[in-house]
């Protein structure tokens, strides 16, 4: 996250602008989660219908009316087109609250630095702005790219922390964590 930075619902780096979510962003939000290569790895998160990426859409904005952050509409400095979504969402993982750091890239957009870059810009700011709430990544095993993308952003491999997810085993990546 670069010093151009400004508030919550907007992030930038040098590439990119992250942005709060708006209703104009839903047919991204299907667009992309409808794709099975985005959730190959994470099938529980494909979305089957135009209502559930509304529904989606739902749940991100009632968590940016209740938390003020949540998940960011990823794009670049000169171009409409939606990257990805990337953000974080408080949860409790075995007992602990933490804010699960979340990513999800267009096909299209993969292979470019973005999800790093994106990535790196939201633990910065949840860093500095939700400092008392440890910071993780739930990814699997076999996701190799998403593995890469949590280490770019800080985060290390927590393994004491592994658990069953919502598709099989995750692999715990974390920052901040209690002593
Ligand atoms: C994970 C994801 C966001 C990465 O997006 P991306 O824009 O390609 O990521 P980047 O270009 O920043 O690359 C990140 C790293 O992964 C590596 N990488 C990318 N694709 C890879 C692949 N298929 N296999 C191995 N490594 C890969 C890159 O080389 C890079 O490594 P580096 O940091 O050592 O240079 C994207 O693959 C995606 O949206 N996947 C589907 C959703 C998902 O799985 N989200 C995570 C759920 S836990």
């Amino acid at each position: 996250m670069s010093d151009r930075s400004l508030t919550a619902e907007e992030l930038q780096t040098a590439r990119l602008s992250l942005r709060r979510p708006t209703e104009a962003d839903i047919d991204a939000i299907f667009a992309i989660h409808r794709d099975p290569e985005t959730c190959l790895h994470n099938p529980s998160d494909a979305l089957a219908s135009l209502n559930e990426a509304e529904e989606l859409y739902q749940r991100w904005n009632d968590q940016w009316q209740q938390c003020g952050y949540g998940y960011w509409v990823v794009r670049r400095h000169d171009c409409a087109l939606q990257l990805g979504f990337c953000g974080i969402k408080p949860m409790e993982l075995h007992g602990m609250k933490v804010l699960n750091l979340f990513y999800r890239f267009a096909t299209s957009a993969w292979g470019q630095g973005f999800a790093g870059d994106a990535a790196t810009a939201v633990t910065t700011w949840a860093s500095q702005r939700v400092p008392v709430l440890p910071l993780i990544a739930r990814v699997r095993p076999a996701n190799i790219a998403s593995q890469r993308v949590a280490v770019r952003a800080g985060l290390t491999r927590a393994q004491h922390l592994d658990g069953t997810g919502y598709d099989g085993l995750d692999w715990i990546y974390a920052a901040k964590l209690p002593n």
